[in-house]
This record gives C-alpha cells, sequence and structure tokens, in this order.
C-alpha cells in the first residue's frame, strides 16, 4: 500500500465511513464523499456506486454501476457484484471458513480454508440481514428475502428467502416453478 492509499485508507475508516447514511437529509455528500475514498481501495469501482455507512471491504472486490453495499454489511476477499444491486443494512457477503477437521486441537490452531469467492450478478436485491455463504453464486435478477441464509446457489430470477434459503417464486412467469 503506497502512501496515498494509506490516507484514503485511513480518512475512509475514520471520517468517510462513519458520516450517515447516503439517503439521510440534510445531504452533505455523503455518498459522494464515501465513493471518492473507497475508490482508491477497491479493485474495481463501477460508475454511481454507493458504500453505505459502515460497510467493511477488500481492496479485491469488484462492483458494477449503479450497485452499492448496504448500511454497515461486510464483504471478505473474492466477492464480485454486478451492475444495479441493490444491498440491505447488515448484510455479511463471507467466502472464509475455518478448518475444522482435527478434533485432538483446538479449531482456533487449525488455520483458514482456502477462500471460495461469491458472485452477486446484474440487477440482484438483497434484502437487509441476509448472510451468503462460501462459494454461493447469484445469477441476474433474483430476490434475496430479509433474513435469508444463502448456502446454494440461486438460478436467475428466483425471489428465495429463509435459512437455510428456498426459492419462494420465480419472477421469470414463463418458468413453470
Ligand atoms: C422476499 C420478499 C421481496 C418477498 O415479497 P413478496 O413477493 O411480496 O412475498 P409474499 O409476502 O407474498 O410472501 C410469499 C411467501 O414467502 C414467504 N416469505 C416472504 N419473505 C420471506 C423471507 N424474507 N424469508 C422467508 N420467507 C419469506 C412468506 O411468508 C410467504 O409464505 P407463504 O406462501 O407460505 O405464506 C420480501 O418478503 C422481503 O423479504 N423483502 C426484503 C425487505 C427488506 O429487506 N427491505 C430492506 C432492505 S432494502
Amino acid at each position: 500500500m503506497n502512501l496515498k492509499m494509506k490516507v484514503n485508507y485511513l480518512l475512509y475508516h475514520y471520517f468517510a465511513k462513519k458520516l450517515p447514511p447516503s439517503n439521510i437529509q440534510p445531504n452533505i455528500g455523503q455518498k459522494k464523499i464515501r465513493y471518492f475514498f473507497a475508490k482508491s481501495l477497491i479493485s474495481h469501482m463501477g460508475k454511481n456506486v454507493n458504500i453505505e455507512q459502515g460497510s467493511v471491504f477488500t481492496r479485491d472486490l469488484i462492483i458494477g454501476d449503479n450497485s452499492g453495499l448496504g448500511i454497515n454489511s461486510k464483504v471478505t476477499r473474492g466477492v464480485e457484484i454486478g451492475d444495479n444491486v441493490l444491498m440491505g443494512p447488515n448484510c455479511f457477503l463471507c467466502t472464509e471458513s475455518h478448518e475444522f477437521e482435527r478434533t485432538d486441537i483446538p479449531i482456533i490452531q487449525q488455520g483458514f480454508k482456502d477462500v471460495k469467492s461469491i458472485k452477486i450478478k446484474n440487477d440482484v436485491w438483497i434484502g437487509q440481514n441476509v448472510i451468503i455463504l462460501p462459494g454461493v453464486t447469484i445469477e441476474k435478477g433474483c430476490i434475496i428475502g430479509a433474513g435469508s441464509v444463502v448456502t446454494k446457489n440461486i438460478p436467475e430470477f428466483s425471489i428465495v428467502g429463509g435459512n437455510p434459503a428456498k426459492i419462494i417464486k420465480k419472477r421469470d412467469k414463463s418458468d413453470n416453478f
């Protein structure tokens, strides 16, 4: 990390991240301020991205045009988010997991499994308090209901809910679900 990135990192975490949510009035340009500092810290950030108050991400994040990270949401290494993706508050996109094969030593001493990337395709709405587990791909046009825990890939235009998340209905009416 060069000096400019270190300064931006500090300004994002100790200033921009703490500004009010993007749609709160009076608007002091908090969305643009967060965008400015986050852009230099993120591998690819599209146009008009909404990095919300309190959100945490890693440098390898890829996020497309008009998408966002929800208030207090967290994404770990290896996450790819397409265009026009909405994310509610308190979501957790988790690509990491602990090793736990052995029983003769504590889990804390067993290290981590390999990162399994998460892909969110275009035009997806992720509701509030959603958890998406390692290796999951959510295809285009899906809605992930509030409070869902997504453990498996979700086919396009599905509306899912629950823990583990199951298909509730399809947006694509031609699909005979
Ligand atoms: C997923 C969602 C969009 C579905 O809305 P809908 O199409 O109007 O669905 P309905 O209310 O008709 O519910 C259909 C069925 O799914 C169930 N269901 C709806 N949302 C659910 C959820 N989040 N988790 C589990 N089940 C859910 C309902 O209980 C109902 O079950 P039933 O058929 O057995 O009675 C909506 O419920 C939701 O979770 N929205 C997210 C809201 C949110 O997080 N907003 C803030 C962030 S931007």
